[in-house]
């Protein structure tokens, strides 16, 4: 296969689209970028710089600092793996704790944010060879991908795979709280105003509840395959 790919990955949290979407970009030798950890790391930068206070983000003041916020993926020196650094530091591991993931439905559904987001991911990807997982990749991001992919799982095997995911960070939380926080994160992603969750009708639904990562791999490349050929 010549052609450098666009593919995009769209699909509920903790699903297993970062699994399918690293494992086929590195079968096909394409750059894998995970759209959510920019969201993440947005959401960081406002922790970090008080502009959220209990329930309430300071919407205008993020809105005003986001020149500021310089987000980039690049190769860690000593794992050798693509990170994402926020303003030159490796955030890649403290934006998959719980104070991040409690707030940032509520930070990817500002206008502002995902607006400057959405220009840089297109920036990555224009030249192909890509596969992008996110939310609205299929849908606003890349609307011609090359192919798109929705993918979903049973509610609570996603939250079993990210409490286990979690506890092998060493981060300490329960079921309930894991199952809760994907809940209420998929209600906010849903239903946002701006580039919310949805299945586009081009899109290839993939239901992972039951699937190995092997076998899920297997399935998806099948269908790559079919489409454009080895
Ligand atoms: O995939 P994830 O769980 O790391 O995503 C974190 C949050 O960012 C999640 O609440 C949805 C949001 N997100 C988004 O709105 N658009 C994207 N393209 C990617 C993620």
């Amino acid at each position: 296969m010549n052609k450098q790919l666009i593919i995009a990955i769209d699909g509920y949290s903790a699903c297993g689209k970062s699994t399918i979407a690293k494992d086929v970009a590195r079968i096909l030798d394409y750059t894998f970028i995970d759209t959510g950890a920019m969201y993440r790391g947005v959401a960081l930068y406002a922790l970090n710089n008080q502009l959220i206070q209990g329930d309430v983000i300071l919407t205008d003041q993020l809105a005003d600092s986001l020149p500021e916020i310089q987000l980039d993926f690049k190769k860690n020196s000593e794992t050798g793996k693509r990170h994402l650094f926020l303003n030159g530091t490796d955030v890649e591991e403290i934006i998959r704790r719980p104070e991040v993931a409690a707030v940032v439905s509520k930070i990817a559904a500002i206008k502002e944010v995902r607006h400057k987001l959405v220009a840089s991911q297109r920036e990555m990807g224009k030249n192909g060879g890509v596969v992008m997982d996110g939310r609205d990749i299929g849908s606003v991001v890349f609307p011609d991908a090359d192919l798109k992919f929705f993918v979903t799982a049973d509610p609570l095997i996603r939250a079993e795979r990210r409490l286990r995911e979690m506890q092998s960070k060493g981060i300490e939380t329960s079921l309930e709280s894991v199952l809760q926080n994907l809940q209420e994160r998929d209600q906010t992603d849903r239903t946002r105003e701006e580039g919310p969750l949805i299945q586009t009708p081009d899109a290839i639904l993939i239901d992972t509840s039951h699937f190995t990562r092997e076998s899920q791999l297997e399935h998806v490349l099948n269908i790559i395959r079919e489409k454009f050929g080895d």
